[in-house]
């Protein structure tokens, strides 16, 4: 993987600033093959990205729009937001995104993972978890933890996830 910062502004973003995104380059071997030599993938742990953008993103995969405002909160107080980019030339879209919830010490949740339609079946979904992993790992976080929707079971598992380990069970809450 190599590593290249660079700076791009962003509008309606999850901080109030400073208003710019760093970007770290991701190169695999064959991905410039599956996505053409014209585009460059990278990674960011920046969590100033703008929310009509992510919005955007989510409802590319088809999910319930949720309030902006409620987003941005999510967002800032998420422990880490990772972010992927397609640069094409001077432009930049936000290709994928995910987010880990913590204690900072013990445990982290990852919740709102995707990837756009016409990127999924690259292994970008697979890279993007496996840098949010690196990074909550180099952070000492031992525990991972997510909630799979049932057709998405078999891509944690290939991650390393495991369903039910010594049979805990997922429990859930909420109000009548
Ligand atoms: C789930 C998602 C993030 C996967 O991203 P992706 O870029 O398509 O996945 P990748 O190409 O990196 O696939 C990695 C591996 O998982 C497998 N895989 C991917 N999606 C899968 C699925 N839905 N079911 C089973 N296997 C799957 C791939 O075949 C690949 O296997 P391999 O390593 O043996 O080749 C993406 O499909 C997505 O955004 N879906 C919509 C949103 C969503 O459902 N998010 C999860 C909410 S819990």
């Amino acid at each position: 993987m190599g590593f290249l910062k660079s700076i791009f502004s962003s509008s309606d973003s999850a901080s109030p600033s400073p208003n710019a995104i760093s970007l770290e380059e991701y190169s695999a071997p064959g991905m410039s093959d599956r996505l053409g030599t014209q585009s460059r993938i990278y990674f960011s742990t920046d969590r100033s990205i703008d929310l009509y953008e992510l919005e955007e993103l989510c409802d590319s995969v088809g999910w319930a729009r949720r309030p902006l405002r409620k987003v941005r909160k999510a967002l800032q107080h998420s422990y880490m937001v990772v972010s992927m980019w397609e640069v094409r030339g001077s432009r930049k879209r936000l290709i994928g995104f995910a987010r880990a919830t913590s204690d900072c010490a013990f445990n982290a949740t990852v919740w709102d993972v995707a990837i756009r339609p016409e990127f999924q079946g690259k292994g970008l979904g697979k890279a993007l978890m496996s840098y949010l992993i690196s990074k909550l790992r180099r952070e000492d976080i031992s525990n991972i933890t997510l909630f799979a929707d049932p057709h998405v079971v078999k891509f944690y598992g290939g991650l390393g996830f495991l369903a039910d380990p010594e049979g805990i069970k997922g429990m859930f809450w909420y109000p009548n």
